[in-house]
């Protein structure tokens, strides 16, 4: 049994990440245990897990195969070295998410996480430009709103002012296409807003600006969702498709948070149809258990870099980590249980019960738009006027109090929970919420 009145003496060493880091010390929010859909907290209350942790536990916490898993691979073998040295689950796992993409996108590369994939990604576009005679192909495409992680070449692609501002001229030779909120004409759209797929052409202007020539890649979320989740306008990833096909330019879908039935389909490459050159994942693919990334490319990428003498490395770029044991011994299990227990099939059962309960909050107070997609949802609030960001963040505390987590993003809500979720779970989520808003 877990000591639920653990709580650490001192507060102040850990700097916390994407923390109000004084206001959590005054109240700390500490989380001691997981099971199933729900977190035990140090006052041992039972808080529904309306985030999957951090848009990562898709099969919910302490599944026993996925523990088993960990526990058996650590016993075995702990670390095997990720260069010029393999072990079987990294190739065996290679294989089984290759499984999930259509067509040639077959070729998998291991991160940590979602930032490092990210810029693994970037880093084999303009390789990649530059093995096949396009060197002058550099520069990268990004999207206003998107969030690509933390580090220079994702904050450089990303869209967020305030994880930007701070962190001086980060990559130089990137640009951005506009992002696709249009509230006034999409708002309370129920799954892909019909406005909007015209805003792809930003593509076309950014090539007579900076010249095709120039271009190496663009990166997008399919829904981006640390912004506080925007579906894409129908038809606006196909015509981005289109436009780089036309001009030779790679196109990146971040899938770090879609991936792994979020939307229902393994990927939304397969919920949308269209077929991305390079695809970053995490989180899900391990459903957060230990941390790992990956990166997949078609196979005319890989193929590109298979050249020069056969004891040369082909791409100078790696973790000590990319593959590590433990990760792979979870990602092969949380494979498993995806498939046994139908999770991806559940989240496509449950997403119309889902739409219909998340818009079922649109006539409350301060609600100004509701935006979902498979098990996503983003309710947007009206800000308190001179105090952007605190209404939405009152409601998390007091959502955290009554026994739900939610995450806020500015003054949205984001909901994006286990994919092994009930009707009577996307219920308390959204029945607390009302209460809350009712109330606010
Ligand atoms: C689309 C996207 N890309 C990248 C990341 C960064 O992932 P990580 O926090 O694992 O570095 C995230 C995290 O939420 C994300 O949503």
């Amino acid at each position: 049994m877990p000591d639920t009145h653990r709580v650490p003496n001192d507060l102040e060493s850990f700097w916390m990440p994407f923390t109000a880091n004084r206001q959590f010390k005054a109240r700390p929010r500490l989380l001691v245990a997981a099971k199933g859909m729900h977190y035990t907290s140090h006052d041992n209350r039972q808080i529904l897990d309306g985030t999957a942790g951090l848009w990562c536990c898709n099969a919910g916490h302490g599944h026993p195969k996925i523990v088993g898993a960990i526990q058996a691979q650590a016993a075995e073998m702990d670390y095997a070295p990720a260069f010029q040295m393999g072990h079987p689950k990294a190739f065996e796992l290679a294989s089984r998410i290759a499984a999930l993409f259509p067509g040639d996108l077959n070729r998998v590369f291991y991160t940590n996480s979602g930032s490092e994939s990210v810029e693994t990604a970037l880093k084999i576009a303009i390789a990649y430009q530059r093995t096949i005679g396009q060197g002058t192909r550099t520069r990268l495409i990004g999207r206003e709103r998107g969030y690509h992680g933390v580090n220079f070449g994702g904050i450089s692609v990303g869209g967020i002012p305030n994880n930007r501002k701070f962190f001086g001229p980060m990559l130089g030779g990137v640009d951005h296409l506009r992002h696709t909120h249009l509230p006034d004409k999409n708002a309370f759209t129920r799954g892909e807003p019909a406005h909007g797929a015209e805003l792809a052409d930003d593509l076309e202007r950014l090539v007579a600006l900076h010249d095709a020539s120039t271009i190496a890649a663009v990166i997008v979320e399919p829904v981006a969702g640390s912004t506080g989740v925007l579906i894409p306008p129908k038809n606006y990833l196909q015509r981005l498709r289109q436009i780089c096909d036309k001009h030779g330019i790679l196109l990146i879908f971040d899938e770090v948070i879609t991936g792994f039935g979020r939307l229902g389909p393994a990927f939304a490459v397969e919920k949308f149809g269209v077929m991305p050159d390079i695809v970053t994942m995490a989180k899900g693919v391990t459903s957060g258990t230990v941390p790992m990334g990956a990166v997949i490319a078609r196979q005319f990428i890989y193929d590109a870099f298979m050249s020069g003498p056969d004891h040369a490395i082909e791409l100078f770029h790696g973790y000590t980590y990319s593959g590590h044991p433990l990760a792979c011994a979870a990602g092969l299990a949380t494979l498993d249980v995806y498939q046994q227990d139908g999770l991806f099939e559940n989240a496509t059962a449950l997403s119309g019960y889902w739409e219909d309960a998340a818009h079922s909050l649109r006539s409350l107070p301060h609600v100004i738009d509701i935006r979902n997609l498979g098990i996503i949802a983003g309710i947007e609030l009206e800000p308190i006027a001179g105090q952007p960001t605190k209404r939405a963040f009152d409601i998390f505390l007091r959502a955290y109090e009554k026994g739900l987590l939610i995450r806020t993003t500015g003054d949205i809500i984001a909901l994006s929970p286990p994919l092994s979720l009930t009707k009577a779970h996307i219920d308390q989520m959204f029945g607390t919420l009302a209460d809350l808003l009712k109330a606010a």
